[in-house]
């Protein structure tokens, strides 16, 4: 049933502690749970006392400390009634059997490996007892977790150790933990297993000393000191940041190998997909690093933004996500170069946000109405979140933005909170009315603005129309304009920065160079502009919004000459090859001169910044394609026009590229740091291009770097490039990668998902032949997002071939997984959100795949609601 925003009501009862005593077995596990409720003077004062339960066996209740007969309850799997209960405060003690071991869908508790685990966000705490599930429900929780001691002589749980001892006359033990904030349950967390530790301390601003671990599989600890490394710096830029100190004795990480997701908060116990976590030279790239960073980051600022404040309910996901993801990317960029950290953040929106909020799973970053709250854990939740931060501090000025976050803190510290109570924060900071504003949090699809120039010799003045506009979705057909802050400068003929001199913008727009959008138009005309300018717009990707048209050529290449916004300067590189490759697509020839000389600039300078120049290189993707073109989506096509692209660069290229290649070549130990990491990019993308121009140099450029690199990045990179030249060469390659790899899951998910890419015809029988390789699982989340999610995902025309063969065997992997993890099915089927973008014949087919997948009997309620709005 539709669960909406608008009748959100507060709980009838209130949870003040929890008593949870947990009996660790794999198959029967005891909970017994000891609530002290009482009921909420804001909720319905004769409501019967409803607890949430899912899948749960229930062995007894308790009111008060008497048994309760079978009459004076109501117990189904998935809810527990009481009629009536005392007016004044009393006790509910619920047993539950639970059985971890066949518990296939995370969530919940269950096993990963020999571990327990927990992962109770959004609704897996009602999988282990009945309660009110729900995030505004505040509670102290002590914990106590018993189980035999050979099989989990670590046991962990929220907050801080209490206790811990043997249970007399048994070979079981024991473990008490208390936490003293109170929080929602989503957060709760309990591991117990036979794991290996990491251990490091931290003392805050205040003095105090924290315990840090981090549990890893036994043998893995060495590859754990990169994410404790992470873990410190997180911790004091926190502290340098945003004044927020750690509020616990100690702060555990544990990294388990089945996860659905990147990582979990629980209050002082994150429980971390291993991929997020283990990182070491030989095994993970530089990429893996920068997303260990991030992820475990991310984690960790959500005590403040999450934990401490919490969110009201589901709707006001983006509270906590949006606003932690924002505070992810600054840390990142903080601590590695803002400008390739910015880029990267945009790279992702576009490549995740933009296709979902163009599609029939569109919904707005605070949505009004869910089936199933896992689907709602989106890019337009978190990155687009992130992007209305970013724009509200951009439009308030740092300093009141950081006054508004202070203020939030203060106001909100223990509470659940909403949207509206974060934004009156910053409305107070700055002084602003942010209602408008706000608009951005309940108005799905992303804004066009639309410009155009109209430059007057003789008045020596620039008028610039912006005008914007927001296309329909689902539900949505009517949109209004939002504010829409655009950073601008303008550039003239010598590439010198023109004053801002105009009568149609505020002195503070034009002295900070960002001109307000906030209604369908504004035309601004700039005066004393000695000659035509080029304007550089949304300089920094100053909002979630696509421009039209792209700059004419010669403006873009002034704007990579003489821009001093490097995100704007990289744009500018990827509205040439788009224009190089649509112009193709439209007239059969490819004129990508513009584009090469461009590059061939970049490239004499790239000792200044490689990884900058390394990102330019990164030509656009097939995704990056079939979201400009928009409609009638023919893969194939577009394919062909960008191997194109890259043929004629590393033609016209070569002996650069070349040059670059061996320049750039690696040199002494390896470091993850960001300098080192830049390098590395610029030339694997160098061997990448080189190779799409000259296969046969290319070919043995890569093999030879694959057969010497002495880190994952390159040889990964080797391998990749290797993999498109395809051959004897890269079968080879496979095979002893292979074999050096065998039984490192992590690694030979990259094996994996190689493979999955190839783009040509084989590939999707590879797919099915490495479906029942030994490595592959169809129970492990990382095993299934590296070889189906890959090729569903990266490989567009494989898996989108004319056959139906690509969708058909998502199809059936969606429909193996769905019975047993229905998060993971639901999430590989959105790799269709863009189906209606594609041309006739494919849109055929895919309608035919889900309207079969809709009509199947069993479907998760998670797989329906995807399939049922995809369909629309
Ligand atoms: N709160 C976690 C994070 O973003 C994600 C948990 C998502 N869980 C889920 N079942 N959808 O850090
Ligand atoms: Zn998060």
């Amino acid at each position: 049933a539709a669960i909406r925003l608008a009748d959100y009501r507060p709980a009838d009862f209130a949870i003040d502690s929890v008593e949870l005593d947990f009996a660790l077995n794999p198959t029967k596990t005891r909970v017994s749970a000891r609530l002290a409720l009482r009921r909420n003077p804001a909720g319905d004062s004769s409501a019967p006392l409803v607890l949430d339960g899912d899948e749960l066996m229930l062995l007894g209740v308790k009111l008060d400390g008497r048994t309760l007969g079978p009459g004076k309850y109501e117990a189904t799997q998935d809810r527990l009634t009481l009629a009536e209960v005392p007016d004044a405060p009393f006790t509910l003690e619920i047993d539950t059997e639970l059985n971890p071991s066949g518990n296939t869908q995370l969530s919940g508790l269950y096993r990963s490996g020999s571990a327990y685990c927990t992962q109770c966000e959004a609704e897996g705490f009602r999988r282990i007892t009945y309660f009110l599930d729900r995030p505004d429900v505040l509670s102290v929780y002590t914990t106590r977790i018993e189980a035999e001691k050979s099989e989990a002589p670590i046991l962990l749980s929220n907050g801080n150790p209490i206790e811990h001892g043997d249970v007399a006359g048994s070979n079981r033990h024991y473990a008490l933990w208390r936490d003293p904030f109170p929080k929602p349950s989503y957060l709760f967390a309990l591991v117990g297993g036979d794991l290996g530790v990491v251990r490091d301390e931290f003392t805050t601003m205040s003095g105090r000393v924290v315990d840090l671990a981090i549990y890893v599989e036994h043998g893995k600890e060495s590859r754990a000191a990169y994410a404790m490394d992470a873990l410190k710096r997180s911790m004091r830029w926190d502290e340098e940041k945003f004044g927020r100190e750690y509020d616990l004795d100690v702060f555990n990480i544990v990294a388990v190998s089945d996860f659905n997701m990147g990582a979990m908060e629980n209050k002082g116990l994150n429980i971390f997909n291993d991929k997020y976590v283990l990182a070491s030279p030989d095994t993970a790239t530089d990429g893996d690093y920068a997303g260990i960073e991030g992820v475990i980051a991310h984690e960790y600022f959500h005590n403040w933004t999450g934990n401490r404040i919490t969110c009201r309910d589901w709707f006001q996901l983006c509270l906590k996500e949006g606003l932690t993801v924002f505070r992810d990317q600054e840390f990142s960029a903080d601590m590695r170069s803002r400008a390739v950290e910015r880029i990267g953040d945009v790279r992702g929106l576009r490549l995740a946000q933009f296709p979902e909020d163009a599609g029939p799973l569109a919904h707005p970053v605070r949505p009004d109405v869910y089936q199933e709250i896992n689907n709602f854990y989106t890019a337009t939740v978190y990155e687009k979140g992130a992007e209305i931060i970013r724009m509200l501090r951009t439009l308030i000025g740092e300093d009141d933005f950081r006054r508004g976050m202070d203020l939030y803190f203060e106001r909100f510290d223990g509470t659940a909170a909403t949207v509206e109570d974060f934004l009156s924060c910053f409305a107070a900071a700055s002084g602003r009315d942010l209602t408008h504003f706000a608009l951005w949090y309940s108005q799905a699809g992303t804004p066009v603005v639309t410009t155009s120039g109209d430059y007057d010799p003789a008045a020596r003045t620039f008028a610039l129309k912006l005008s914007q506009q927001t296309p329909p979705t689902p539900g949505q057909s009517d949109k209004k304009p939002v504010v829409i802050p655009l950073a601008l400068a303008l550039f003239g003929e010598n590439g010198q920065k023109l004053d801002l001199v105009s009568e149609d913008a505020t002195p503070t727009e034009l002295a900070r160079g960002l001109i307000e959008l906030d209604r369908a138009e504004r035309v601004i005309r700039f005066r004393e502009i000695p000659s035509r300018p080029v304007v550089s717009l949304l300089r920094g990707f100053s909002a979630p919004v696509r421009l039209e048209p792209a700059p004419a050529s010669e403006d873009l290449e002034r704007l990579l000459a003489c821009d001093d916004d490097p995100f704007n300067r990289w744009q500018a590189s990827q509205s040439l090859a788009l224009r190089a490759i649509f112009g193709r697509l439209e007239t059969g020839a490819l004129d990508a001169r513009g584009l090469s000389e461009a590059l061939r600039l970049l490239l004499a300078k790239a000792e200044d910044d490689p990884a900058l120049v390394a990102q330019a290189l990164s030509l656009p993707s097939d995704i990056d394609l079939a979201r400009e073109k928009g409609n009638d989506v023919d893969p194939d096509q577009l394919f062909d026009a960008r191997m194109a692209l890259r043929a004629e660069i590393g033609r016209s290229l070569g002996s650069e590229l070349d040059a670059i290649h061996a320049r750039f070549s690696a040199a002494g130990a390896f470091t993850p740091d960001a300098a080192s990491a830049g390098r590395r990019a610029l030339r694997n993308v160098t061997l990448d291009v080189l190779a799409a121009g000259d296969a046969e140099k290319g070919r043995s450029l890569a093999t030879a770097q694959f057969e010497t690199a002495g880190n994952m990045t390159d040889k990964l990179a080797a391998l990749a490039t290797l993999a498109l030249l395809g051959g004897h060469a890269r079968e080879e390659a496979f095979a002893r990668f292979y074999a050096q790899y065998a039984g490192d899951a992590l690694v030979i998910d990259k094996w994996f998902s190689l493979q999955a890419m190839i783009p040509e015809q084989a590939t999707t029988q590879r797919v099915l032949g490495l479906m029942t390789h030994r490595e592959f699982s169809m129970s492990n989340p990382n095993r299934v997002r590296a070889l189906i999610g890959a090729f569903a995902n990266g490989n567009l025309t494989r898996f989108h071939a004319l056959d139906g063969s690509g969708y058909d065997l998502l199809t059936a992997v969606v429909l193996e997984v769905d019975p047993k993890n229905p998060q993971v099915s639901a999430r590989l089927l959105s790799a269709l959100r863009s189906w209606r973008t594609m041309e006739s014949r494919r849109r055929g087919l895919i309608e035919a795949r889900l309207k079969h997948i809709v009509a199947q009997e069993n479907l998760s309620a998670d797989l329906r609601d995807i399939a049922t709005r995809a369909l629309g």
